[in-house]
C-alpha cells in the first residue's frame, strides 16, 4: 500500500491559457494503491458521486492502464469535481506518482506527466497538461509541446469555489478560435508581466498579469456573478482575478497571507449577492505531489 497526497492546482492563470499552472497547499487529493490482478477503483470524498469508479473512465484508471500498472485505486476526494481547481488531474497526478513507485516504472517526473495528461483526456477531451504539470512537479509551471519549465514561487492566494457546475468541455466550447493582433500583444505583455512576477515573488505583478482579453471574458457567463466577485475582490485588496482553470473556482492573487482572509470574504459575500454558495480556501503556491507510506 502506498500513499500521494496530490495538490489542487489553478491552470490558465489568465493570460497562460493551456500554458501556465500553480500547485496550491490545500486542498488535495489523497490516492492509495495497492497492487492487484486488475484495476478496480473506490472513491471517496467531497463530490465522490460525480466521480466515475469504471477505470476506463476515470483519470487514474487510465494512469493505470498506461503505465500497465493494475491496482485497487482509492482516491479520498479534497478537491472538488469540476471546481476548476484540477479536481481530475489531481487524482491523475497522484496516481501516476504512487503507480510508478508501486510498480518501480522509473518514470521520471516529466514523464509521468504527459501519462497523467493521458488520463485527463478522457474528462476534457484534450491531453492539456496544466494542472497535471504542477500537481506532480509543485510551484509554478509552464508546459509547452517542447516542455516543462517549473519555477518555485511565493504568492498566497485565494481560490474560491461557487456551488456551480461548470464542465470543462463546455468551457472549451466557448473559447474563440481565432484572436486579433491587438489581443495578441496584450496578452503576450500580460503573460511575460506574469511571469516576471513569479521570478520576483511580486503580487502586483502576478496579479496584473492575470488580466486576459480573449478567454476569460468568454467564459466569465459560464460563472453566475463573476464580474461582482472580481470587483469586491479587488476592493479588498486583491491584486488580480481570475477563472481558475475552466472554472467555476475563482483566483485572487493578494498582496500578503494576512490580507487573504479579506479577500476571501469580499468573494464568498459577493457570490451570495448573486444568490450562490461558495466556499472559500485561502492558500498559496506550494509542492508537488508526495509520497507517504
Ligand atoms: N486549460 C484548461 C482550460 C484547464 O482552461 O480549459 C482546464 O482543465
Amino acid at each position: 500500500m502506498l500513499t500521494v497526497r496530490a495538490p489542487a492546482t489553478s491552470a490558465n492563470l489568465g493570460s497562460g491559457f493551456d500554458v501556465f499552472g500553480a500547485a496550491l497547499t490545500r486542498p488535495a487529493d489523497v490516492v492509495r494503491v495497492e497492487r492487484a490482478p486488475e484495476t478496480t477503483i473506490e472513491v471517496t470524498g467531497v463530490g465522490a458521486q460525480y466521480v466515475p469508479t469504471d477505470p476506463a473512465e476515470n483519470t487514474a484508471g487510465v494512469v493505470a492502464r498506461e503505465l500497465d500498472a493494475p491496482a485497487h485505486i482509492r482516491i479520498d476526494k479534497g478537491v472538488r469535481p469540476s471546481s476548476g481547481l484540477g479536481s481530475s488531474a489531481a487524482s491523475a497526478a497522484g496516481a501516476a506518482v504512487a503507480l510508478n513507485e508501486l510498480y518501480d516504472c522509473g518514470l521520471s517526473d516529466e514523464e509521468l506527466v504527459w501519462l497523467a495528461a493521458e488520463g485527463e483526456a478522457v474528462v476534457s477531451g484534450d491531453a492539456h497538461a496544466d494542472n497535471v504539470a504542477p500537481s506532480i512537479l509543485g510551484g509554478f509551471t509552464i508546459v509547452t509541446d517542447d516542455g516543462i519549465t517549473t519555477m518555485d514561487a511565493d504568492l498566497p492566494v485565494v481560490v474560491c469555489l461557487p456551488e456551480t457546475v461548470v464542465s470543462t468541455r463546455d468551457a472549451r466550447g466557448v473559447v474563440p478560435r481565432s484572436v486579433e493582433m491587438n489581443e495578441m500583444v496584450e496578452t503576450v505583455g500580460n503573460a511575460s508581466t506574469l511571469v516576471a512576477g513569479m521570478c520576483r515573488d511580486d503580487p502586483e505583478l502576478v496579479g496584473r498579469g492575470l488580466t486576459d482579453p480573449v478567454v476569460t471574458p468568454a467564459r466569465a457567463d459560464l460563472v453566475d456573478g463573476y464580474e461582482a466577485v472580481e470587483e469586491a475582490a479587488r476592493e479588498a485588496g486583491a491584486t488580480g482575478v481570475t477563472i481558475s482553470g475552466a472554472g467555476p473556482g475563482v483566483l485572487a492573487v493578494c498582496r500578503h497571507r494576512g490580507q487573504r482572509r479579506d479577500v476571501a470574504s469580499a468573494i464568498v459575500g459577493a457570490f451570495a449577492e448573486a444568490g450562490v454558495d461558495a466556499q472559500a480556501y485561502q492558500t498559496e503556491i506550494g509542492d508537488g505531489a508526495e509520497i507517504s507510506r
